[in-house]
């Protein structure tokens, strides 16, 4: 057995809350290579994923919520910014596991958080809805520790859910995502260069250089941030991946200078709207047909565009967009800030 296929049956041997049934497709996007003039793009669709309207934290899920079920947890406390897609997604798989799901949202003070886009799902999926200011943004203080308690008291047994699903299991999930996607390019008869993910809590990222490390796929996946600075996600990722590599038994892990994080997208604050995403999300619906969110997927199609014109991405090359979802984000904006046409 080579290396590569007893990577993947380890992995494969997980706990695992299984959701996908088969890759998520693989379609290239010809009209919008046409347009910026080359090189050959694909799209990976993990906004497709099949639950709560799909993302790239559903292939993470399967295994945190799978080692939470395996370990005896009957209750998940995720916790996330008022339009988590990770909180979606916890409540949608969630239910369909029987857990009871907690969720702990928070935005900095005098963030409006309207009942629409994924708080409205949250609340039809049947989470229970906990709001509360952090300031700064990603600091929940005690309250999460305080819900556990509570929660033990009532005889329930918690799961706390790391940030972002950024957990070794969550990246596991993309190690084996890479060799998916290896198989399609075997069967479309390509060798990509590059990969391009969206990094938020880096999870994603982390797993796809832990895949590019042992998996050796043809391409080398850039990371384009939404949120943090290059260097605090890379420091980040190494700390993570070193740590994975132990849990996983992986034989390789990255190191910094093996790393590619771009910051240069993210544009006033997290979520805030930027010419560059408004220009990706007009082009991929209007050239392709697919959507993607001012707050993750339009960031690093915006990063990828901008590294075709300035020749980062050769035009012989063939990139592949990982689609990680965020759609429903879309519904939380103001019509007039995503259309233009709409604009008085
Ligand atoms: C739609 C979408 N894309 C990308 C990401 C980034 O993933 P990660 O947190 O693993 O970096 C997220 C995280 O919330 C997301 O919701």
């Amino acid at each position: 057995m080579s290396v590569a296929s007893s990577i993947v049956s380890h992995l494969e041997s997980f706990p695992r809350l299984r959701t996908l049934h088969g890759p998520t497709p693989l379609d290239e996007a010809c009209a919008l290579s046409r347009h910026l003039g080359g090189p050959r793009i694909f799209l990976k669709r993990d906004d497709l994923t099949p639950a709560g309207l799909g993302g790239n934290k559903v292939r993470k899920l399967e295994f945190i919520l799978g080692k939470a079920i395996a370990e005896g947890y009957d209750t998940i406390i995720a916790c996330g910014g008022y339009q988590s897609n990770l909180a979606r997604i916890t409540a949608a798989m969630g239910a369909r596991a029987g857990l009871q799901v907690e969720l702990v949202l928070g935005g900095v003070p005098g963030e409006p958080h309207p009942v629409s886009a994924n708080l409205l799902l949250d609340h039809l999926l049947g989470a229970n809805i906990h709001l509360v200011e952090t300031e700064p943004r990603w600091d929940f203080g005690t309250t999460i520790e305080d819900l556990a308690e509570r929660l033990v008291k009532q005889g329930r047994r918690p799961m706390m859910m790391p940030l972002g699903g950024s957990s070794p299991e969550g990246m596991a999930s993309y190690v084996l995502a890479t060799a998916e996607m290896m198989q399609q390019f075997a069967e479309n008869k390509i060798a990509p260069e590059h990969l391009y993910v969206g990094v938020g809590s880096g999870g994603t990222y982390s797993g796809l250089v832990l895949g590019e490390c042992n998996l050796k796929p043809s391409y080398h996946v850039t990371g384009v941030s939404v949120s943090r600075t290059s260097e605090f996600l890379v420091e980040k990722v190494i700390d993570e991946t070193t740590r994975a590599q132990e849990i996983l038994s992986l034989p390789k892990t990255p190191k910094a200078s093996d790393l590619t994080v771009f910051d240069d997208q993210i544009g006033a604050h997290y979520g805030a709207m930027t010419e560059a995403a408004e220009e990706a999300i007009h082009l991929l619906a209007r050239l392709e047909g697919v959507l993607v969110d001012p707050v993750y997927s339009a960031k690093c199609l915006a990063g990828l565009i901008d590294h075709i014109r300035t020749g980062r991405i050769d035009k012989d090359d063939t990139v592949v967009f990982l689609h990680t979802g965020g759609t429903p984000a879309l519904f939380a904006y103001d019509p007039a800030v995503l259309v233009p046409e709409l604009r008085v």
